[in-house]
């Protein structure tokens, strides 16, 4: 977690720090600091717990201002969130200033060090460490100070440091956590990732594990952790600046979820009939496996877990496996290199995924990845690589990558079917023509907006609610459920529509409010029986789905979807299920875009 930006240029580093950290502020907003070299030859530090608008607050009443500078956004790991924890760190001196992303696992130890030779500590984190160390190890040279910080540092870091001797020199360095380096006309930059810096620039360099960057405001040099220049190559985003703001919409959550059907159309453009994905899917030797395993977290293991499926259904693949990344990581899973190992990622920077991909190389297995930033680590070392078209999501809820990473699957899936004798030439076509239709047919959905909105109105004061759904409904049950408590704080739960009366209907009272999904044309009688029994406990029931000839009546409401193979029915549903928990946190007047206690990526364990 947690977002660092630097800048040496020649304009005001300040409302260029700021203005970055709104950018990343998505990774983490427990705090917010930033440190200017002065005027004065020193660092000016102004920190605030809470969120960046706290800290503008604070910035308003001083007069900071410098050519260099870092920030940071905080998610807080180690030491609660307070003043005096937010970064920047600087060492007793006064003299090194750190901005940390990561955890520093052997922090203790070095704290003990630095104690025993009396260094004083101003907080708890793990992070003041690094700043001290530097400053304790300091001997003019900036470049070896930094070098042998790292040298004995565990754990995973990105940072941003500044030396009070080296005024135009602003240096990073970076181990399993992300940092992109940025150039443009006016300065250099260094950031957790690119949203921050594309107002600037679209010209960047991807950091590796152990390199360091020095910048200066005309030009960046790259060493490798001996000190021996190495070259880079600069690569150009094809995001543009807008893509990275709200563009009118109250919320980022809201301008993802509107911009689906485009998103859609732009991933299945990319890997059906022609395209980068294409050409990745068509590389991959399906006949090699036996096995396959999906291994993601949170959101993306739904869309694994939805995929499953999907695959087991037209592939006949004897194993697929879905698991947790957390969990996978772990497990010594049994894998070998006749299984492929499919990882699912927005970020691409997910630390349990980053694990668990890498456990799967350690074991001979392939891996093919489904990331949406490029550049992130996942999309650089898994062996394959396919991307999701979203562009920049923003809102802590993944929406519109969610439904990209879906599309994938499920062209994936037909490919793989089709590759395996499984499927005749015919159904393919028929597949990939129903999956043409899902931008058009999301469109369609985005325009109930007012009824899912007045529904969700009038479930605001829930405690608890449940999602049902059975077979792939079931899978996409757990995505809706997800949404709505990660944004609204409401209690909710998913459940397989058989399962109910195993324990969980005892849950059902007057008025819960019980979302079925229903899009599976053989199971339309069972779920209905599951809505049946709800009801009769009391319970009201929105049934989202493609189920013909339901009408809305008394405690049963029904959102149609329009019709579409059962198997593609979860990009339609999620849509319903996106909006329901988005306009459910919007009447609780929540921060939508920024939940308590959440960050965007995970970027530690
Ligand atoms: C989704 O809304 C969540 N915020 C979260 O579950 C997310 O999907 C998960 O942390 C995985 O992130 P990734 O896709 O970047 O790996
Ligand atoms: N460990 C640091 C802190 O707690 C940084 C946290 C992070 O990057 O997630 O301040």
């Amino acid at each position: 977690m947690c977002g660092i930006i630097g800048y040496v240029g020649n304009e005001n580093a300040v409302p260029i720090i700021v203005d970055g950290l709104k950018k990343l502020e998505y990774r983490g907003y427990d705090s917010a600091g930033i440190a200017v070299y002065g005027e004065s030859g020193l660092f000016d530090v102004v920190k605030q717990k809470g969120r960046l608008a706290a800290l503008e607050d604070k910035l308003s009443g001083f007069a900071v201002k410098g050519i260099m500078g870092i920030g940071h956004t905080r998610w807080a790991t180690h030491g609660e969130p307070s003043d005096a924890n937010s970064h920047p760190h600087l060492g007793t001196g006064g003299k090194i200033a750190v901005v940390h992303n990561g955890i520093i696992e052997n922090y203790k130890q070095l704290k003990e060090y630095l104690l025993k030779k009396g260094i004083c500590f101003a907080s708890q984190t793990d992070s003041e460490v690094i700043a001290q160390l530097a400053e304790y190890y300091y001997n003019g040279d900036i470049m070896e100070t930094i070098i042998k910080v790292a040298n004995r540092l565990e754990g995973s870091y990105a940072l941003g440091i500044m030396c009070t001797d080296d005024p135009d020199r602003l240096i990073a360095i970076k181990k399993d956590n992300p940092l992109i380096i940025g150039v443009s006309e006016h300065g250099s930059f260094i950031a957790s990732d690119v949203p921050a810096v594309l107002k600037h620039t679209n010209r960047v360099y991807y950091l590796g594990d152990k390199e360091i960057a020095v910048l200066k405001k005309d030009s960046v040099s790259f060493y490798n952790i001996d000190r021996e220049p190495i070259e880079k190559t600069l690569e150009r985003i094809t995001w543009s600046a807008g893509s990275a703001e709200k563009g009118g919409y109250e919320h980022f959550m809201l301008k993802e979820i509107m911009e689906q059907p485009k998103v859609l159309r732009d991933t299945i453009a990319s890997a059906l009939n022609s395209g980068e994905n294409k050409t990745v899917i068509d590389k991959l030797e399906i006949e090699r496996y036996n096995k396959i395993v999906i291994t993601a977290c949170g959101s993306a293991y739904n869309a694994g877990f939805a995929a499953k499926y999907i695959f087991e259904r037209l592939c006949r693949f004897p194993s697929v496996e879905v698991e947790l990344a957390s969990e996978f990581r772990y497990k010594d899973a049994v894998i070998d290199s006749k299984t492929l190992v499919i990882l699912i990622s927005q970020s691409g920077e997910t630390a349990d995924t980053i694990a668990a991909m890498r456990e799967a190389k350690s074991k001979g297995s392939d891996t093919l990845s489904i990331v949406n930033v490029v550049g992130s680590t996942i999309a650089k070392e898994a062996d394959y690589c396919l991307f999701t078209a979203a562009g920049p999501e923003i809102a802590v809820a993944t929406t519109k990558a969610f439904s990209t990473q879906l599309v994938l699957l499920y062209i994936l899936a037909i490919r793989f079917a089709a590759r395996l004798g499984r499927i005749t030439p015919e159904y393919e076509r028929e597949l990939s023509h129903q999956i043409t239709t899902l931008p058009d047919k999301a469109a369609q959905i985005l325009e109930q907006i007012d009824f899912i909105q007045k529904y969700a109105s009038e479930s605001v004061g829930s405690k608890s609610i449940f999602f049902i759904g059975r077979n792939i409904d079931y899978a996409i049950a757990l995505e809706g459920s997800l949404k709505l408590k990660e944004i609204s704080y409401i209690h909710s739960e998913a459940y397989a529509g058989g399962e109910l009366k195993h324990g969980t209907i005892s849950l059902i009272e007057e008025e819960t409010l019980v979302v079925a999904l229903s899009n599976c044309p053989s199971l339309y009688g069972k779920i209905m029986s599951n809505i049946e029994q709800v009801i009769s406990r009391g319970a009201k029931v929105l049934m989202i789905g493609n189920q013909p000839k339901i009408k809305s009546d008394g405690k049963l409401s029904h959102i149609p979807l329009p019709e579409i193979c059962e198997l593609f029915s979860p990009s339609l549903s999620v849509i319903v299920m996106q909006l329901f928990s988005y306009y459910t946190a919007a009447n609780k007047g929540l921060d939508i875009d920024k939940p308590r206690n959440l960050a965007k990526s995970v970027t530690v364990e």
